[in-house]
């Protein structure tokens, strides 16, 4: 029956034929009301479907900018059932309708209608096209309109590409269904809050009842693509995990007269896909689609969630390689195979299966079913893939051995939490993990998760620290950082490196280990102690550096070079351990790497090519006593030099904001207003957290409404603490944002994330007028080096971000700007003055002479590997007096650059355009020899010279080129605009000063050049 239910007597319809009569006698009424009483209509109508009437929607549509239409209308997964389009009576309906088809419209179902008039588009043909005079008229199209049914769609492809890519509005209206029924269906919120229990225990304590509601969807919407379109109803009836979940969803549907009529609005999709399905014999075709829906979910509606846990495949080619090599190792060092019984195979983070289904194909087909029942192991912590896990793997089973079996070796679970719990989903999978813990795991194999830390607390995407009984953040503690002489040890928290520590304890006295992951570890800084530890731990490590690290070699593409389409380097790692006393362990170190500018495709092509480990040349690698195992452009001389941190009593790193929008800003006004929207934010939020009794759980307390604020760690610290945020003009001062862009800060301990010992450094105005400093990059900086003096407060990402800054001041100060002291220790005047037997030389002198180094270009490139992974040391070169006195000069200019005498640039005017030197964003031309400053404005005659003088990897004209723009961020709507009301010219006039710094600087480079940097 239908749910159309409007008669041409109800009073909606009543309404709009008042509304319109009232039109149309005029005076009372504008055009305005017809529309608004038509959207009351469809409104009514909408409701009795359960569906709702959507203003403004937007249409989106690949590669092109979305269509907006008057309404649209939504079913209850959020699918539109209908378009409508309101015109006015002055319109030409006909003609309106063409343009809109000619942009690309819908002609499914869509009303163009005007206050008398309708017409009314059907798939692709006109069903109506009357006046709308009579009300028997206005209920027709309204029921044409509502009563129609979308045709199946005819192809497979279409149907699933749609419905995978449509995953988020469907999911969305699954969530609602639920949470509705969580309102007013008793039964199913007691079996929902059991199994949310149950969840707790197995996966993460602190599991939430939204991640459990998404499990329920995740089955929901899959559960039936397994049953029909893999025609293996069998599945959910023997998964342990899907049986379970099975009761609780036929608590959520009870109300319904089936589970099918529960989710009937999306038997379109569906009903298309399963009639194709059928006809489908071809497995890869299915799996190809439920690998859509799968991304579709992750990547669709949960990235936080995928970025988490590494939702990504693993390319194909690469398992192949990893599963024959550790064959291959197997049969080389311990005569043995995948095959033979014992030799127990772990994927700790299976995903859809792609290690162990190809595991099995390496496996004799007569040892398969011994291997399959007792020998084969594998975990997933999220539902989805370890449903599409189980099925791949009982699927291959099948396949191979002619029998359905279901895969006992999987469980649904937290690898780095497998601690038995009381009683969890069917005892069936405690019994699986308990199983899996007593077993000799011989090989663990597998794509573990990497997600860089989070970019932003803001994304509140925090990885679970596992502490608890040896845990194993605690063994990477113990172990790894322990070892490790670096101050910034986060890269050790990346999941990559627990798995890596895990799997290295989770084998026994001999085993293999082998995963492709992040290749961060082999020459980061902070896993100096990790390699140290892998060396001990094993005897022998292959390491195949895929490269497509776009941060260090900013001219990949991670979508192009990247093996997995990210932006942090990856690597292949067998790491071999062999029987015997750990302490006479000596590790053979192999290396081979491919070439840095192949394509995804052409590393695949390799990884094809070599087959194995037998395939690729390696390179033996010997560590140095640093635990450096690529020692490529170290020069162990650099070690003899003086420490930097010797001449030195006190450095900082640069101020870290967190939230640089919010306080930072080339208006003193625009800093102020949008400082102090965000402290009364932020102190509000103090007081609702006194109020709601201080949570425990900030991270799911806090608002994020990115208008707001942005939340940082220390924010939420300080807010937990009840610390209020302050504003104070006198916290607005001046700071070194990026080389040669001077900028407004908000400095302030509690709206800046560290401000190290930089109040002891810039207490205030007057230490800007007399104090210096040397800032450069810190190691590990993926970017060139760079040196530059300041008398300002400096950002910590003077070179952009991911590079440190690290900051050496002639004085400091106690914060209230009293008691200023000289910062080079008297030790290193005396070493200087010893050295070079002076005693007039000063700690100015030391000051300058050390600028003046760093400038100097074959320190720079002789040590750049050195200046990499180390703060600066500096030798005692032969002409110190030179060296100071260039120092001096070089400081001098790039301090008062805005005092220099401009560049003599011509400035080409344009003709008949008013004068203007507002800015709005700049550009270089293709040689760079001019600057297109605006409309009005060119500035030709930039020498080359000018780009020589590099900062990072741009040239200090580039800087402001880059950083001087109006910009407005869409997620705060903070604006920046870096014209001076009080100062028009600064912009125009600052491009000249910069020319004629950069040249200035290259000249005396170059006298630098001449002389000796050789230790005497
Ligand atoms: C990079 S994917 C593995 C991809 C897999 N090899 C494939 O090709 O489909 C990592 C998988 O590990 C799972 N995972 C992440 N952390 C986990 C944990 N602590 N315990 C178990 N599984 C985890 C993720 O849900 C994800 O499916």
């Amino acid at each position: 029956m239908s749910n159309f239910k409007l008669k041409s007597t109800h009073t909606p319809v009543k309404a709009y034929y008042e509304t319109l009569e009232r039109f149309e006698r005029g005076k009372f009424d504008n055009e305005g009301n017809v529309r608004r009483a038509f959207e009351a209509l469809l409104e009514n109508c909408a409701r009795k479907f359960d569906w709702m009437v959507v203003p403004e929607y937007q249409i989106q549509r690949t590669g092109k900018n979305p269509l907006r239409v008057d309404a649209a209308v939504l079913d209850a997964f959020n699918l539109p059932r209908g378009y409508w389009e309101a015109k006015d009576t002055k319109d030409n309906l006909q003609a309106e309708m063409n343009m809109k088809f000619a942009d690309g419209y819908p002609r499914t179902n869509i009303i163009f209608q005007e206050p008398t008039h309708a017409i009314l588009f059907q798939d692709g043909r006109i069903k109506f096209d009357d006046e709308i005079e009579s009300p028997e008229k206005l209920v027709d199209v309204l029921r044409l309109f509502f009563e129609w049914k979308q045709p199946l769609y005819e192809g497979w492809a279409q149907a699933a590409s749609e419905f995978s890519e449509r995953i988020p509005e469907i999911a969305t209206g699954a969530l609602k269904l639920i949470a509705d029924e969580r309102k007013r269906n008793p039964a199913f919120v007691e079996r929902f809050t059991a199994f949310a229990t149950l969840c707790r225990k197995s996966i993460n304590p602190k599991l939430k009842d939204e991640a459990v509601e998404e499990m329920l969807v995740q089955h929901l919407l899959t559960e039936r693509i397994f049953r029909r379109i893999f025609d293996n109803p069998q599945f959910t009836r023997r998964n342990v995990i899907a049986a379970e979940i099975e009761k609780v969803i036929d608590s959520l549907t009870s109300r319904y007269f089936s589970r099918d009529s529960f989710l009937h609005d999306l038997d379109r999709y569906y009903k298309a896909i399963e009639e194709t399905a059928a006809t489908i014999e071809d497995y890869s075709g299915k799996q190809n689609f439920l690998n859509k829906v799968y991304e579709g979910f992750f990547h669709g509606i949960n990235p936080k969630q995928a970025d988490t846990y590494g939702i990504v495949y693993t390319p194909q080619s690469i398992v192949e390689f990893m599963v024959r090599s550790v064959e291959d190792v197997l049969k080389a060092e311990f005569g043995r195979s995948l095959s033979d019984k014992g030799v127990h195979i772990l994927d700790p983070f299976v995903g859809t299966g792609n290690f162990i289904t190809r595991v099995m194909k390496e496996i004799r087909t007569s040892s398969l079913p011994h291997k399959y029942k007792q020998e084969l192991h594998c975990n997933e912590i999220m539902l989805l893939p370890y449903y599409i896990a189980s099925m791949n793997i009982e699927h291959a089973y099948l396949d191979r051995v002619g029998e359905y079996e279901p895969f006992e070796g999987i469980c649904l679970v937290d690898t780095f939490d497998m601690r038995a719990q009381a009683t969890m989903f069917a005892d069936r999978n405690l019994e699986r993990i308990e199983r899996q813990r007593k077993q000799p795991i011989f090989v663990v194999i597998g794509n573990p998760p990497y997600n860089a830390w989070q970019q932003s607390e803001s994304d509140n995407n925090k990885n679970r620290r596992y502490i608890k009984d040896g845990g194993v953040d605690l063994r990477v503690s113990k172990t790894y950082s322990k070892a490790s002489k670096a101050t910034n040890k986060n890269a050790l928290s990346d999941p990559y490196v627990k798995a890596i520590r895990w799997a290295s304890d989770r084998i026994g006295k001999d085993g293999i280990v082998a995963f492709v992951s992040n290749s961060g570890f082999i020459d980061g800084i902070a896993t100096d102690g990790m390699r140290k530890h892998l060396t001990a731990d094993f005897d022998e490590i292959y390491i195949l550096d895929l490269g497509g690290n776009v941060r260090k070699n900013p001219k990949l593409s991670g979508t192009t070079h990247n093996v997995f389409g990210i932006q942090v380097g990856v690597s292949i790692n067998i790491f071999v351990r062999k029987k015997g006393p750990a302490e006479k362990r000596k590790c053979k170190l192999f290396y081979a790497s491919t070439d840095e500018f192949w394509t995804r495709k052409r590393k695949e092509l390799f990884l094809e090519q070599v087959k194995d480990r037998n395939g690729v040349d390696w390179v033996a690698l010997v560590p140095d006593n640093n635990c450096n195992w690529l020692t490529k452009g170290l020069l162990s001389e650099f070690g003899e030099l003086l420490p930097i941190t010797d001449i030195f009593d006190k450095q900082s790193r640069g101020v870290a904001t967190s939230r640089d929008l919010w306080v930072y800003n080339n208006g003193v006004e625009r800093l102020t207003a949008n400082i102090s929207r965000s402290i009364d934010f932020y102190n509000g939020e103090i007081e609702r957290f006194i109020r709601t009794g201080s949570p425990k759980n900030l991270d799911s307390f806090v608002n994020y409404d990115e208008s707001r604020i942005s939340w940082s760690r220390d924010l939420k610290q300080d807010m937990r603490r009840g610390r209020k945020g302050e504003f104070s003009a006198s916290k607005i001062r001046t700071a070194l944002y990026r080389p040669y862009v001077n900028s407004f800060l908000f400095f302030d301990r509690v709206f800046n994330e560290e401000v190290y010992v930089f109040p002891s450094i810039m207490p205030n105005q007057i230490a800007e007028c007399e104090n210096r400093l040397i800032s450069l990059t810190g190691p590990g900086s993926d970017k060139p080096f760079l040196v530059l003096s300041a008398h300002t407060l400096v950002d910590l990402h003077l070179v952009g971000p991911g590079c440190s800054t690290q900051c050496f001041p002639f004085y400091t100060y106690d914060e209230d700007g009293t008691n200023r002291r000289e910062n080079i220790t008297d030790w290193a005047l005396a070493e200087f003055r010893k050295h070079y037997g002076d005693m007039k030389i000063s700690k100015w002198d030391i000051f300058h002479y050390t600028y003046g180094l760093l400038h100097h270009p074959e320190y720079r490139t002789k040590y750049a590997a050195n200046l990499k992974r180390e703060l600066p040391r500096i030798p005692m070169a032969a002409e110190f007096g030179r060296f100071a006195e260039i120092g001096a000069a070089l400081m001098k200019l790039h301090i008062e650059y805005e005092k220099q005498k401009e560049y003599p640039l011509e400035k080409r005017e344009a003709e008949g355009v008013k004068l203007n030197w507002r800015v709005e964003r700049m550009t270089l031309s293709k040689d760079k020899t001019q600057l297109k400053y605006n409309e009005f404005l060119t500035l030709s005659g930039i020498p080359a010279e000018a780009y020589e003088y590099r900062l990072g990897n741009r040239s200090a004209l580039e800087w402001v080129v880059d950083q001087y723009l109006v910009s407005t961020d869409t997620r705060s709507g903070i604006v920046n605009d870096p014209n001076r009301e009080d100062d028009p010219e600064y912009i125009v006039r600052l491009v000249g000063q910069v020319v004629k710094v950069s040249v200035e600087t290259v000249r005396l480079v170059k006298e630098l050049a001449r002389l000796s940097i050789e230790q005497v």
